[in-house]
């Protein structure tokens, strides 16, 4: 079975792609490196001790697109590719509906014209925008509050208008909640780019003496310490839950949807307090306002992928702020930042 893996040099995609490996299945990366370092092709082939292809490819050019469909009998496709910071989505918003919706487009397309029916695609927690109630669950209804929210609730109606017409296709949208942790070799994880506007990328990099100082986003919420609520999933858990995803697909057709989430909530300070006690440092912080439209609490109900995939949670926070900090200590050692 050959999959192709869109964005498959990204922080999910990577560790997906040595996911697949490790079970026999053969890949290929499609990826433009506009959010990653083809260094991380050797990682994923050093890791998994594997081979495989892989082409430096826009999704938003159809030509080259074809050509990898033509060149390989391709089985199914892992779509990742996509640009992912809401404040830059919110300053540049055509960017991102062009790349993220007619990538997305592109590839569909390119599926029908080589017959290819099988798609896992990477929706987000976003999709559940501000006024549902936790645990979300995968019936409640979509919106967003961003433009980068706005092309995942589009590119999922998107998927499923397409499959209707479409009744051979299978789909699986897996929403994921907040993807934190790193591969346990330290060799993958996620990038250290510019100012973060997540918050373990900024621990990180606060942790490596990058930033000068952790900013707690508002202390007043209405949670059991004040702080934000969310549900942080380790990433080679999230990568696991795609291969489930897949083998469900091989077997039954339809339009399937699932959080990919720990289903617990966590606040900001317990997971400061976590990385600080698993790597026994102490990390400057200071309190700050609330990012304009935060909600407080954010966490999955995760019975639907436990049930239907046979998916399981094998990493606990401890691992997630563990293997954070190894791939950010080695990323600094490597490249000198
Ligand atoms: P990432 O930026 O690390 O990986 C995305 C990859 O796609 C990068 O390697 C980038 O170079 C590539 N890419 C982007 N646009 C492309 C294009 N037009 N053509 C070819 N390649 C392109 O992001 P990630 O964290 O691995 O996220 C993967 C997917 O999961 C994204 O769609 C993202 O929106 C979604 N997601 C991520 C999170 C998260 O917290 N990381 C949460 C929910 C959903
Ligand atoms: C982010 C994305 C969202 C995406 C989700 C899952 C933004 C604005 N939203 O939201 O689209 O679906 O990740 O990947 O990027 N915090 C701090 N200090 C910081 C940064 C964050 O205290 O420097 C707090 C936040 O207020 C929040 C929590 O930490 O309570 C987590 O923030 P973040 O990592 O950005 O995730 P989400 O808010 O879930």
């Amino acid at each position: 079975m050959t999959i192709l893996i869109t964005g498959g040099a990204g922080y999910i995609g990577s560790h997906t792609c040595v996911e697949f490996l490790k079970a026999g299945y053969n890949i290929i990366v499609l990826d433009n490196f506009c959010n990653s370092d083809r260094q991380v092709i050797d990682y994923i082939k050093q890791i998994s001790s594997k081979n495989f292809k892989y082409y430096e490819c826009d999704l938003c050019n159809k030509a080259q697109i074809n050509r990898i469909f033509m060149e390989n009998k391709i089985d199914s496709v892992i779509h990742f590719a996509g640009l992912k910071s809401v404040p830059e989505s919110v300053k540049n918003p055509l960017k991102y509906y062009e790349n993220n919706i007619t990538g997305t487009i592109n590839l569909l397309d390119a599926m029908n014209s080589h017959q290819v029916v099988n798609i896992v695609f990477s929706s987000s927690a976003t999709v559940y925008g501000m006024n549902n109630k936790v645990p979300y669950n995968e019936d409640m209804p979509l919106s967003a509050t961003n433009p980068y929210g706005w092309t995942k609730v589009m590119i999922e109606q998107i998927i499923k208008d397409y499959a209707a017409a479409n009744t051979s296709f299978r789909v699986a949208i897996l929403r994921y909640f907040n993807p934190i942790g790193a591969h346990p070799s330290g060799l993958l994880g996620e990038k250290p780019e510019g100012l973060p506007s997540n918050l373990m990328p900024y621990i990180c990099q606060t942790s490596i003496g990058k930033l000068p100082y952790l900013k707690v986003c508002g202390t007043d919420f209405e949670t059991k310490d004040g702080t934000g609520i969310r549900d942080y999933i380790h990433v080679c858990d999230i990568a696991n839950g795609h291969l489930k995803a897949l083998e469900l697909l091989n077997k039954k057709s339809g339009v399937f949807i699932y959080n990919l989430g720990s289903g617990t909530g966590t606040s900001v300070l317990e997971l400061i307090t976590t990385f600080e006690k698993v790597n026994e440092m102490q990390l400057p912080r200071m309190n700050c306002n609330r990012r304009p439209g935060d909600i407080s609490v954010s966490y999955a109900d995760i019975h639907k992928a436990k049930k239907e995939l046979g998916w399981k949670i094998n990493y606990t926070l401890e691992d997630m702020c563990r293997d954070s900090w190894n791939y950010i200590k080695k990323f600094k050692e490597c490249n000198n930042i």
